[in-house]
């Protein structure tokens, strides 16, 4: 006896999936992006809680210690993630989403003598063991428990198409026979698999992945829907694996690389990370008063973030400078870069944080031509998105990925610690450029004291 009869129960189904899709037209702008985020979190809670109501579930305290301690440890570990250790939490999160979508798959296997079914599940096993390693494989590599650069072996092609042709034989056999053993080798075929995809791909491209693997996620959890006989898991699967697929074009494109390259360049001994050797080469270093007065005395000054703004947590301060230029008649913006930090639209959630007004976020298309009439460029802690070496050194690991255009303005001040590299490591020739300076520092840290001096003026 349930309490939700099936047409209740598909009605329910039916305004979760519409939850999800208003959550992904919410999260499609940075203005609605949290109220998006609420009505997904609102839908799979009415997705679970239709479950608890309609199905005739066994086990019940078993379920409800493991919700129990899932949000034990998830919910704390989510409040105190720093913002720039996002990515790696949203790998974890879709692993173990594949994973569990695999186990789930692997259980229905004794319930099903159907040929389709058992297809269904060896795909779901399969896909889902993949996202699973290679998930944590892209985990260990961001949260640096082991090496960022690609790990590549001799006979690695060889040893990848093995596995892959291993699977297809279990796989075939599962479907015909429904043996549990097979099953349990496709499972570990598919995370040998997942760990070699993963592995030979390095420094900026492994957040790609990390998109990529998530569309992996969805289509396991799409296919044990298939399993389960679960419409709702059909349509949220089929959901994650199209965004997925479309964020994962979108990053590639603004790194200016093909998701093939990505996956396989590194299998032909390609590797994304360039050297980190620092030149000898003299450059300009400013004083923070120095910086105020080229700011102060400006008409248009555009203010570039990247990654080092999100590591100082200096976001408050660039806005703060920001009104207080705008303050004295000049006119302010921020070029965002669409891999600016180390995920999609980490400086839009940064200066919103600090309540930039979204009119004052230009994207890379609209703000590239009016770098030439900018008195200033503020670049403060981003560095690969301004790199010329993207559009003149082919042999670079960044060559054909789109920049901000910083070099066309008058005055180009960069702000940050040292003449480290950023993430590519590759140098950046525009900090030696005669129109460039530097103000070394904390970027939250340097931003203070040029605000303060501006004050002064
Ligand atoms: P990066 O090229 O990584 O440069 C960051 C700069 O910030 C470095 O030059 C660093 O120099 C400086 N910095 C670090 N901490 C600082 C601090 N506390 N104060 C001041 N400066 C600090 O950053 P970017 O220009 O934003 O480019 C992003 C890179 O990440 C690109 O290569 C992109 O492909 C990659 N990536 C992006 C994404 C997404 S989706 N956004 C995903 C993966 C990878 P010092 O050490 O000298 O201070």
């Amino acid at each position: 006896m349930t309490l939700l009869d099936p047409v209740w129960t598909s009605l329910l189904y039916l305004a979760a999936a519409v939850f999800f899709i208003l959550a992904l037209r919410g999260l499609s702008s940075p203005r609605t992006a949290r109220r998006g985020n609420l009505i997904g979190a609102f839908g799979a809670l009415l997705a679970v809680v239709t479950v608890f109501l309609s199905a005739r579930l066994d086990n019940i305290p078993w379920i409800i210690g493991a919700i129990a301690v899932g949000t034990a440890v998830a919910a704390p570990v989510a409040r105190r993630v720093k913002m720039t250790q996002m990515p790696q939490l949203v790998a974890l999160f879709n692993g173990v989403g594949g994973g569990a979508a695999a186990l789930v798959a692997l259980l229905e296997l004794s319930h099903t003598g159907d040929p389709w079914v058992r297809l269904a599940i060896v795909f779901t096993l399969l896909v889902g063991a993949v996202s699973f390693a290679g998930s944590g494989v892209t985990f260990a590599k961001l949260q640096e428990l082991m090496t960022t650069r690609p790990v590549v072996f001799p006979g690695l092609p060889v040893v990848m198409a093995a596995v892959l042709l291993a699977a297809v034989g279990a796989g075939v056999a599962v479907v015909l026979t429904g043996s549990l053993p097979l099953a349990v080798l496709l499972m570990v075929l598919g995370l040998a698999a997942g760990a070699l995809l993963v592995l030979p791909v390095g420094g900026a491209d492994v957040p790609i992945v990390i998109s990529l693997l998530n569309a992996f996620t969805g289509l396991a959890v799409a296919a044990s829907g298939v399993v389960l006989g679960n419409v709702l898991l059909v349509v949220a699967g089929t959901l994650v694996g199209a965004s997925g697929t479309i964020l994962t074009r979108a990053m590639a494109a603004a790194m200016g690389r093909s998701v093939a390259g990505i996956l396989f360049g590194a299998f032909k001994g390609g590797s994304t990370a360039g050297s980190t050797a620092v030149s000898e080469r003299p450059v300009r270093s400013s004083s923070a008063e120095d910086v105020a007065v080229l700011l102060g005395y400006a008409q248009r000054v555009i203010i570039v973030p990247g990654y080092g703004l999100a590591v100082a947590q200096g976001q408050h301060t660039a806005a703060e400078l920001a009104l207080a230029l705008e303050a004295r008649g000049i006119e302010v913006d921020f070029a965002i870069h669409p891999v600016a930090g180390r995920m999609p639209g980490h400086m839009n959630v940064l200066l919103a944080e600090a309540n930039v007004p979204y009119e004052s976020l230009k994207e890379m298309g609209e703000i590239n031509s009016e770098f030439r009439t900018a008195d200033v460029v503020l670049v403060v802690g981003a560095n690969d998105v301004v790199n010329p070496a993207a559009k003149t050194s082919s042999g670079s690991p960044i060559y054909g990925m789109p920049i901000l255009e910083v070099a066309e303005a008058r005055q180009v001040i960069f702000l940050k610690r040292s003449m480290r590299p950023g993430f590519a490591g590759i140098e950046n020739d525009l900090l030696y450029e005669p129109q460039t300076s530097l103000l070394f520092g904390d970027a939250k840290d340097s931003l203070a004291k040029v605000l303060g001096a501006v004050k002064a003026l």
